[in-house]
C-alpha cells in the first residue's frame, strides 16, 4: 500500500512538472518565444528591433530600426529593472512608446530578462 502511495504521489509530481510551463534553464528561452517573437528576433528586425544584445544597450540606439521618438531620446540603459517595468507597462518607462504589449507575470518577466542577458550581440 505504502508503495502504491509513493508511486501515486511522484507520478503527480511528474506531471504537475510538465504541466507547469515555465521550469528549468530553458524556461525563459520557451517565454521568449512565446510572447515576444511575434514582433521581435534575436538576430534581425522585425515589427520590433532586435533583442540580442538589447541587455545593457541604451533604448532606442540600433540603426538599423525606425524607433518611435520618445524611445529615441529617452536615456534609459535597458537592465533588470528597466527592462522589468518595461515588460510590465512600457508606457512607465517610456511614455508614448509604440510597443503595445505587457507582460503581468512577475516570474516569467524574469525569465525573460535573464534569457535576453546571456543573450549575445
Ligand atoms: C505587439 C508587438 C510586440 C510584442 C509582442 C513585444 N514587443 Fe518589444 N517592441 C515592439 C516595438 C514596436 C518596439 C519599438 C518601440 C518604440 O520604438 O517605441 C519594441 C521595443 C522593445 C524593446 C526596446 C529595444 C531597444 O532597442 O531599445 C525591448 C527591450 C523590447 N521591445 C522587449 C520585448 C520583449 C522582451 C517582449 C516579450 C516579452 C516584447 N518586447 C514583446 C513590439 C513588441
Amino acid at each position: 500500500m505504502r508503495y502504491l502511495f509513493i508511486a501515486f504521489t511522484s507520478a503527480c509530481a511528474l506531471l504537475f512538472y510538465s504541466l507547469t510551463p515555465l521550469h528549468g534553464a530553458e524556461s525563459g528561452r520557451v517565454a521568449f518565444e512565446k510572447r515576444c517573437t511575434g514582433c521581435h528576433a534575436l538576430d534581425h528586425e522585425k515589427s520590433g528591433p532586435r533583442l540580442a544584445g538589447v541587455f545593457g544597450r541604451r533604448a532606442g540606439s540600433l540603426s538599423s530600426y525606425p524607433y518611435s521618438k520618445p524611445l529615441k531620446k529617452s536615456n534609459v540603459v535597458w537592465n533588470e529593472a528597466t527592462l522589468d517595468k518595461w515588460l510590465a507597462d512600457p508606457d512607465s518607462v517610456v511614455p508614448d512608446s509604440d510597443m503595445a504589449f505587457r507582460l503581468n507575470n512577475p516570474q516569467e518577466r524574469a525569465a525573460i530578462i535573464a534569457f535576453l542577458k546571456g543573450a549575445g550581440k
